[in-house]
Order: structure tokens, then C-alpha cells, then sequence
């Protein structure tokens, strides 16, 4: 950060990096569950690119693969917790592809594998590790996600740690609700925390609603979403707690990593293009897509995609299976990419079985194939019942293949309905398809429309560059 001083007339540049600690539990490379792990390297990556000094916290699971980077012991202490000393080991890594220094909290009891005392001892650990620094080092930010650092919120209260803190919000159905033992287990007074009125009755700790209460600043990962979540719909049981706190929280919609996402680079597309040759390009993906998975080879087929989790409750992937089953499949062709929910791994990989011509299910989520599949299909579908922010729409924008989805969230921010994508009203799989028969009527009758929609899609930008800036702007705001 540049600060400008006047002193005498004359005006000095001081420049001086603002120290943000970003606290998260799951974090590509190295460990990857959803989003959330792609935000926790890909931000901090960029907010370092603009010059500030920011270190990322997360627990040391068994399951982190590291690889041969090299990691450094750096640290040691204890914090208490259900009665006893528990002893924590702070390693340090390098991101494989940023110079962000990364801190893993070791301890083989309760940050091997996530539990219900894992969270606890990670927010007693961070509020440590800020109070007295790491190497040090010591943020006067720090920057937690979900209800996974939401006691760190309430810890570095109740320690009187003088550090500002943000909570970015990635999903309000999880909460972290815990037994109210955690309170002693802790060694804090039960005045610290907002045991409300529903809560009192199930006598649970609320970890995301401690997070949002202690905050100085919350956001969450879209504009739409901070509005909906104030709402009964989507606040999942908080939202009378997000209007009581509604000057505090903005939006920030997320970016998708230019140097991974970008058909022009892409190493795993069998061909690359731009803009300027997307027709040309997708051609070619598609006619590679179709012959590598075994379906029709048929360049004009209308080909549509869908990526992520196959989680009913959020994704709608209910929707998309009624509606498949609904259409005449000999002529489109499917192509699913995700893993999640038993039942629903099943009914997509029926329908794989019974027309392998028309449907490509690739059950196991697969990062290659994905990207392969952006840049091979027309469509991708996001039929999500909420979403925060959603990545699959961007990538797919990104690669020229349009998406028709859900005016909820995220989605609603990132497309435009008509111009570089296509978004239906209502939760019902005859809307989707309503949605997807417009899109595909536009490519078939007035491909120059189609045309320019592609073109305008790719070149919007979702670059983490602009959403960095963004949260820069909020920790000034906060510092001030
Ligand atoms: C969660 C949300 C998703 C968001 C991601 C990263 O997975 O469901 O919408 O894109 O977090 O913020």
C-alpha cells in the first residue's frame, strides 16, 4: 500500500505492505474439497502479485499432499484445551506457484482429520499465532472463511488481540453447530458468546453466526448472495441476525485463475484458440471430446456440459436428470462431469450405460476432463437451488460455451441474460429447459447472434486481478 504524507508542502510517498493472515480450511494445491480451495490459493496469490504481505493458516490434515516442496518447522507453543496443554507444531511451505508464505498447524489428535474439536483448536491456535506472531511476523488483518474461523473471531475477542478481522462467507448451510461443552473445552466464559434464543433450545454453539457477529467486516462471494442470504429463503436460520448486521456485510464476487483457465494456453485441450478462432477451436475440442468418450461424432450436435458437485440440495442436479430424461437424447449430447451423492453418481451412470452415444458421465471429478469439456461443449448448465458465487459459469464463459442458468446468486452477477449467457426464473426443470431450447434455437437460427454472445463471453473479465482489487479496498477500509 502507498501512503501519501504531507509534510511542509511537500508530499512523500511511504510505502508499506498491509500484513494480512488468511485463514482457511482446505487449500489447493495441496488439498482441494470445492471452491473454497481454489479461492484459498488463487486470492492470496493475487493479493501478493499487488504487493502486500499476506500469509496463508491451515491445519497440517494427514491427508495435505505437499509433494517434495520443502517445509520448515518454524514455530512451536501450546494453547489449552479440554483442561490440558495440547502442543501445536507451525510448519512452513511456499505455494508451489507464489511466493506466499503458508502456515500448516500440526497436531495429531484434533488437525489430523477434521472433528468436532478440530475448528476449536484451530481458532485457539491462530488467535496464538497472531497474538504473539509467527517468525516474527504479525498480521494486523486477518481474513477468515466459513464457520471454520468463526471461533478464531470470537477467540481473538475475547483475548483482546488487537487485529482486525473479515469473515468471508462461501456458503451459509454449514454453520459448525457444536455442543455448548466447547465452551469450557475452550476455557472462555459463556459471555462471549450470543447464545440467541433458537439457539438456546438445541443449547448448540453457532460457529458461523459467532464469526458474523464478531467481525469487523463480512462479506460473501457475490453481491445477490450478500442480499439473499438477509432473506428467510436463504439465510438458513441467521437471517434475522444478517438484517440486524446488514451495514457490515458486501459482496465480492470471485475470479478464475487466467494462467490455468484460458482456452489460448490450456495445456490439456487438444487444440487452443482465442476469440478470434473460437469456431474453429470448439470444432475441433468437440470432434476430440467425441471420439475420445466413445459418443456420436457429429460436430453440429448441440453438446452441453454440466460441472461440479453432484449435490442435490445446492447444485439441482435433480433438475438436470429429470430433464434428461424428458428430452429425445439421440439428439443432444450430455456431458457430466462431477462426483458427490451416491444416488446421484448411480442415475447419471445408468444413463451413461443406456445411451453411451449421447452421455458422457465422468464419475470421478476430474480437472482435465472438465476444461476438456468447456472447451468441446455449446452449454453449461448451472441449475443451482443457491449459489454464493459458482465457478463453472466463468470457466465455461471463459471457453466460449455459454451458460444457461438459475437467476440466483452468483450467477446472477456473473451473466447476462441474452448477451453472454442465458438465466431462468424458477426451480423447475421444465424453466431449464425452456432456458436451454432458447440458447440452442439462437445457435441454430442466427449463428452471427450466437456468435457474438460467444465472443462477448470470453472476453469478459473474471480475473482474480479485479476481485483482489476489491478486497484490497476492503482491508483499507477496515484498517482506516
Ligand atoms: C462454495 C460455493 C460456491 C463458491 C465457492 C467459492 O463452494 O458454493 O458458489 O463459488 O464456495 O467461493
Amino acid at each position: 500500500m502507498n501512503l501519501l504524507i504531507s509534510i511542509g508542502g511537500m508530499t512523500y510517498v511511504y510505502n508499506e505492505f498491509m500484513r494480512i493472515l488468511f485463514a482457511v480450511w482446505e487449500l489447493a494445491p495441496f488439498l482441494k474439497v470445492g471452491g473454497l480451495g481454489d479461492v484459498a490459493h488463487f486470492l492470496p496469490k493475487e493479493i501478493k502479485n499487488q504487493e502486500e504481505d499476506i500469509r496463508v493458516v491451515t491445519p497440517f490434515y494427514k491427508a495435505l499432499r505437499t509433494g517434495r516442496q520443502k517445509r520448515v518447522k518454524v514455530d512451536s507453543f501450546v494453547v489449552w484445551y479440554g483442561g490440558r496443554n495440547v502442543k501445536i507444531d507451525v510448519y512452513q511451505i511456499k505455494f508451489l506457484d507464489a511466493d506466499v508464505p503458508v502456515y500448516l498447524l500440526r497436531n495429531r489428535k484434533y488437525l489430523d482429520v477434521p472433528g468436532k474439536d478440530t475448528f476449536a483448536v484451530f481458532g485457539l491456535s491462530v488467535a496464538r499465532l497472531v497474538q504473539y506472531g509467527v517468525e516474527g511476523w504479525k498480521p494486523e488483518i486477518v481474513h477468515g472463511n466459513d464457520h471454520h474461523c468463526g471461533l478464531l473471531a470470537l477467540v481473538l475477542r475475547a483475548w483482546k488481540v488487537p487485529v482486525k478481522f473479515l469473515l468471508t462467507i462461501h456458503s451459509m448451510m454449514e454453520q459448525g453447530k457444536r455442543g455448548k461443552n466447547l465452551i469450557a473445552k475452550m476455557n472462555l466464559e459463556e459471555r462471549w458468546f450470543h447464545l440467541v434464543g433458537w439457539e438456546l433450545k438445541d443449547r448448540r454453539i453457532n460457529s458461523l453466526l459467532e464469526g458474523i457477529k464478531w467481525a469487523d467486516v463480512v462479506n460473501t462471494v457475490s453481491p445477490t448472495y450478500a442480499r439473499e442470504i438477509r432473506s428467510e429463503e436463504y439465510g438458513a436460520g441467521l437471517d434475522d441476525i444478517l438484517r440486524q448486521e446488514e451495514s457490515k456485510i458486501t459482496g465480492i464476487v470471485n475470479g478464475i485463475d487466467y494462467g490455468e483457465f484460458s482456452p489460448e494456453v490450456d495445456k490439456t485441450l487438444g487444440q487452443n484458440y482465442g476469440v478470434d478462432n473460437w469456431e474453429e477451436g470448439k470444432y475441433r475440442n468437440k470432434l476430440h471430446f467425441q471420439r475420445k468418450w466413445n459418443l456420436r461424432v457429429n460436430s453440429s450436435i448441440p453438446m452441453i456440459g454440466f460441472g461440479g458437485r453432484l449435490a442435490s440440495k445446492q447444485k439441482g442436479v435433480d433438475l438436470l436428470h429429470k430433464m434428461m430424461l424428458r428430452m429425445n437424447l439421440s439428439k443432444f449430447q450430455f456431458v457430466i462431469v462431477g462426483q458427490g451423492e451416491e444416488e446421484w453418481e448411480e442415475k447419471f451412470g445408468l444413463l451413461g450405460d443406456f445411451y453411451p452415444k449421447s452421455v458422457y458421465f465422468a464419475g470421478k471429478f476430474s480437472d482435465e476432463v472438465e476444461r476438456q469439456m468447456y472447451a468441446a461443449c455449446d452449454v453449461v448448465l448451472c441449475p443451482s437451488r443457491y449459489e454464493p458465487c459458482g465457478l463453472t459459469q466463468m470457466k465455461g464463459m471463459r471457453y466460449g460455451c455459454l451458460p444457461v442458468a438459475r437467476a440466483t446468486g452468483g450467477l446472477i452477477d456473473t451473466i447476462e441474460d441474452g448477451v453472454d449467457g442465458f438465466l431462468f426464473e424458477k426451480l423447475l426443470s421444465v424453466d431449464m429447459e425452456g432456458g436451454l431450447k432458447r440458447a440452442l434455437q439462437i445457435r441454430k437460427d442466427r449463428p452471427e447472434e450466437w456468435g457474438r454472445m460467444v465472443r462477448t463471453a470470453m472476453k469478459k473479465d473474471f480475473s482474480w486481478k479485479r476481485s483482489a482489487q476489491k478486497y484490497l479496498e476492503v482491508y483499507q477500509r477496515i484498517l482506516r
